[in-house]
């Protein structure tokens, strides 16, 4: 378990459940090699944290881990295969302190990998005849594309708000972290009930996630820090800053040259973000009570435990710093 910091408040049985997730895919009996490619490179590592997501939120809900396990294990999936595309766009040299996926083969096959990985992952959720959770699946991969096509047009865009630049946010990291919350509520309600909030939290957890990630991506010296402004990547942070420095809500990005901010700029554009992360943050606190309440209400059961669990998640994903 990755996440050691918060790891005293998360149960036995859902570190246990995670801990037994297989993610090695060299014995594949698909392609072993694309398999073998992915293993070592962008299913290698990470925190576990959307299968640690979509089993905390499975507690919250009622549903059983067994129900839930190959659901949680398909997002840790469609993560990994847009870590391999991120890094092709990105130019990236290392993930996790390793060579990434780009290095270690190429940027042709890193992009194929990447969408094979997706095919199965669909083709495994349509086993399942679960039609809500495949159209579910397949609208966040959409998500994920034209996140990252949003965020390449945002960097030239003539009149760029922080709408757009927060769209790209859930499009590319709250779509995922919505499945989390979802894919939970659909198996405990085939009927849709509760699923546009579950939806929401996720994706308010994801912004906040997200923009915690713009604010580290100033912060690091692992190597990886530094990477949207050497790809003219416009994050909240940077966003804010190009605001203070030429004194508009509104920017035409033809027109700015450098997106470096001084660093006095610099803090008071990430004291912005900080204060948008710790809205999202009261929002998504207030999804898991209403959510709670009404699980509570429905099997006659109350499950403090996971709701305080969650909240604990919550707030190490907007402050993990
Ligand atoms: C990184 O996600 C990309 C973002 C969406 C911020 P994670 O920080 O969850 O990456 P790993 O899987 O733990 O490496
Ligand atoms: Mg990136």
């Amino acid at each position: 378990m990755t996440i050691v910091s918060i790891a005293h408040a998360i149960s036995p049985a859902v570190l246990n459940s995670i801990q037994r997730l297989d993610f090695s895919l060299s014995e594949w009996q698909r392609n072993p090699r694309i398999g073998n490619l992915l293993g070592k490179t962008v299913l290698s590592g990470g925190k576990r944290l959307r299968p640690l997501m979509t089993f905390m939120m499975a507690d919250l809900l009622g549903v059983p881990h067994a129900t839930i396990e190959p659901f949680s294990r398909y997002i840790e999936l469609v993560h990994a295969s847009t870590l391999a595309h991120d890094d092709v766009i990105d130019n990236a040299e290392y993930r996790r302190g390793e060579p990434s996926i780009n290095i270690v083969a190429s940027n042709k096959q890193a992009v194929l990998a990447g969408d094979y990985l997706l095919a199965y992952v669909l083709q495994e959720i349509a086993q399942t005849g679960r039609n809500d959770l495949v159209s579910e699946m397949a609208a966040i991969i959409a998500d994920l594309a034209e996140g990252e096509w949003l965020q390449i047009e945002n960097s030239v865009k003539r009149d760029l708000t922080r709408a757009d630049v927060e769209r790209v946010a859930l499009k590319k990291t709250g779509s995922v972290l919505r499945w989390s919350c979802a894919a939970p509520a659909l198996l405990a309600y085939p009927n849709g009930y509760l699923l546009p909030e579950a939806r929401r939290l996720g994706e308010a957890i994801g912004i906040a996630f997200q923009m915690t990630d713009d604010i580290l991506d100033f912060k690091r010296r692992d190597g990886s820090e530094g990477a949207d402004i050497k790809n003219r990547v416009i994050n909240a942070v940077i966003f804010e800053a190009l605001c203070l420095t030429h004194d508009r809500e509104q920017l035409d990005m033809t027109r700015i040259d450098s997106i470096e901010p001084e660093p006095r700029t610099l803090d008071l554009a990430i004291e912005r973000v900080r204060q948008r992360v710790d809205h999202l943050v009261g929002e998504a606190n207030t999804l898991l009570e209403m959510l709670s309440e009404a699980t509570e209400s429905r099997r006659g059961q109350k499950d403090p435990q996971s709701l305080a669990a969650l909240k604990v998640l919550v707030n190490y994903l907007a402050q993990r710093i």
